[in-house]
């Protein structure tokens, strides 16, 4: 299976301010609950503006099963 670099979000560092939903071009991360997550794997590019994003450093890109 192909592999493709994706945004993966540490639950237990993010504290939810949502800056990586705003920065990402493609809209394909969300808020669920006060956590953010990645609600369409393949809508994204792969930019890592989301990774730029976050004040606390929660995500990290990861090369996962396209
Ligand atoms: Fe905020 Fe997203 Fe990080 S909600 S804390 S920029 S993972």
């Amino acid at each position: 299976m192909p592999k493709k670099s994706l945004p993966k979000i540490d639950n237990d560092t993010c504290i939810g301010c949502s800056a990586c939903i705003s920065a990402c071009p493609v809209s394909v991360l969300e808020m669920d609950g006060d956590k953010a997550v990645l609600k369409d794997a393949a809508g994204c590019t792969s930019c890592g503006a989301c990774v730029d994003s976050c004040p606390v450093s929660a995500i990290a890109m990861e090369d996962r099963d396209a």
